[in-house]
């Protein structure tokens, strides 16, 4: 069984595990359990100089939970996606650059998918500059709300969409690049989430547009500050990555975002995720 130490990172998000032996990923190991207790705790979990192979972060991933392949096809190991910029090495590159604003991954899916449970996230090549993963509680976001503040927003409701989070970076889409966010369907989320667990977030980000009958400027600029207020840097654990560390994080209770880095650097992550069984209710 491997002896894990767990240290957090910061008051409201992070934490590094050691003593994570890769080897010791058997069937019989309570150590995914562990790692999930650990992750929803902290939201964020950082391994350094793990040097998981790609199977072996699959594998490690399977002890998560159910892994998602439907990204598959950017690289020759089922279950990875390459985050990168570099065409050469994902051709869906250019969607990436969004990963430049604040996001909790699986607000759109194509289909009626779940947040997805845990991101991982393994630097196979760093940029020489920037290129940090920034991370911010969005329960800490709540938590920090006024009470009036909880009382007006917990019944507000948001739509989310592709078109919402590209147009940030592509403000002057093709037609072609408009239909093609198009196609993926908009999805209407609260604005706060209340957890199986009792706790309550706030869901926001690049996907999120507007806000469900109030003016649009007005609910915008709602979105706008309460992203603002939950990621100011006191509030942020920003992960200054090394080639082999791995990154988990949990996107029912984070926002994320690269740190911006040169569009030609070689910076290369590669990406497992696991998916969620619990519906933005
Ligand atoms: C992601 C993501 C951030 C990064 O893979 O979902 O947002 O730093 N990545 O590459
Ligand atoms: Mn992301």
């Amino acid at each position: 069984m491997s002896l894990l130490t767990i240290t957090k990172l910061s008051d409201s998000v992070g934490a590094e595990v050691t003593g994570l032996d890769p080897a010791h990923l058997a069937a019989d190991d309570p150590v995914g359990e562990t790692i999930l207790d650990a992750l929803e705790d902290n939201g964020v979990l950082v391994f350094r100089g793990l040097h998981l192979d790609p199977e072996a972060q699959v594998a490690f991933c399977h002890r998560l939970g159910a892994i998602d392949y439907s990204s598959d096809g950017h690289h020759p190991v089922a279950g990875i996606y390459p985050v990168t910029l570099d065409k050469s090495k994902n051709s869906s590159a250019a969607y990436l650059k969004a990963t430049f604003d604040w996001h909790i991954d699986g607000c759109t899916p194509t289909g009626d998918d779940y947040p997805q449970k845990a991101t991982v996230l393994s630097a196979k090549q760093v940029a020489e500059r920037g290129g940090e993963t920034e991370f911010a509680s969005s329960y800490a976001a709540y938590d920090a709300l006024t009470g009036d503040e909880k009382d007006r927003y917990g019944a507000l409701r948001v739509v989310h969409s592709l078109e919402a989070s590209q147009r940030r970076i592509t403000p002057n889409p093709t037609p072609k690049q408009l239909a093609q966010w198009r196609s993926r369907r908009t999805h209407e989320h609260p604005l706060v989430w209340t957890h199986r667990s009792g706790r309550k977030s706030l869901v926001l980000g690049a996907s999120a547009d507007y806000v469900v009958g109030m003016d649009l400027d007005e609910g915008r600029a709602l979105l706008t500050d309460l992203l603002d207020r939950a990621t100011v840097p006191d509030r942020v654990y920003s992960h200054n990555w090394s080639v082999g560390d791995t990154v988990i994080w949990d996107n029912r209770g984070v926002l994320h975002r690269a740190a911006p880095y040169d569009p030609d650097s070689q910076r290369e992550m590669l990406r497992t995720t696991v998916l969620g069984d619990e519906p933005i209710q």
